[in-house]
């Protein structure tokens, strides 16, 4: 993928200024991701490509921006920007976890219902945040979400905008919020029937689970605000506590 960028790709042990590559993370579209230590800290080292700065310099801006204005327990905060001769980029505070991608695609691991809301819950909590700070992430995906422990880190606020600007508007996070959900859901869906149906037949939900899900990704009637999702969160919350765990 990075043949003809020509950004330089270190391997463990090489040091970015001064920080010692522990292994490659990830690689996107405008950067490339390290786990670094110094001193025995670990941190993430974001190197921004080349094609960025050149294509989309602004978009360094946003990043950087956004990141410097927030401040929350589960978003990993940005240490500082550097800029070495070839390489820029940020360090972030190292979040221990594994994305949900590797969590559902390579563990296999499947989501009850109740550990779905509170996946769920603790997303929408943090858009809540975010979204009071005029922040739009737009890339709330498995590979961008950590989880440790219970707890959920939102990371990668590459293509993160300010409200208002641009004609950004919230509610992309809500559909991003939907499609997000639907990969903890089909965990434990088992193929019955090989001719493909929608997810809201295929999938065995309430039908509280299939209008939240519906209105987030703009099937039925949007959700308007944040505080209008975390209320039909928290009634699919009290609804099972009171018929009992189930899945
Ligand atoms: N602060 C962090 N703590 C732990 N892991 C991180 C952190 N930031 C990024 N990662 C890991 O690095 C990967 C790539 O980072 P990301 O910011 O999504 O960049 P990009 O998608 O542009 O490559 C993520 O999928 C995640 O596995
Ligand atoms: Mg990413």
């Amino acid at each position: 993928m990075n043949l003809f960028s020509g950004d330089k790709i270190y391997s463990p042990n090489d040091t970015i200024c001064g920080y010692t590559v522990i292994r490659l993370m990830g690689e996107g579209r405008y950067g490339i991701c390290y786990l670094v230590c110094k001193d025995d800290k670990k941190f993430i080292l974001k190197q921004l490509k080349k094609r960025m700065l050149r294509k989309v310099g602004v978009a360094r801006v946003f990043e950087e921006e956004i990141l410097l204005s927030i401040e929350h327990p589960s978003i990993p905060g940005l240490i500082r920007s550097f800029s070495a001769g070839k390489v820029s980029g940020y360090l972030l505070e190292y979040k221990e976890g594994k994305t949900f991608e590797e969590i559902i695609y390579k563990d296999r691991q499947i989501f009850g219902r109740e550990e779905i809301y509170s996946v769920g819950l603790q997303l929408v909590q943090i858009l809540k945040y975010l979204h009071a700070k005029r922040v739009v992430h737009r890339d709330i995906r498995v590979p961008n979400t950590l989880y440790n422990e219970g707890k959920v880190y939102l990371v990668d606020f590459g293509l993160a905008r300010w409200i208002g600007d641009d004609n950004y508007t919230a509610d992309v996070d809500f559909s991003f919020l939907g499609d997000f959900l639907l990969h903890l859901y089909y965990s434990s869906y088992e193929i019955i029937n090989l001719k493909s149906r929608p997810w809201y037949d295929e999938l065995t939900l309430t039908g509280a689970e299939r209008l939240v899900l519906k209105r987030l990704l703009g099937i039925e009637r949007r959700y308007e605000t944040i505080d209008e999702v975390e209320n039909a969160f928290l009634l699919l919350e009290q609804n099972t506590l009171r018929s009992g765990p189930s899945l």
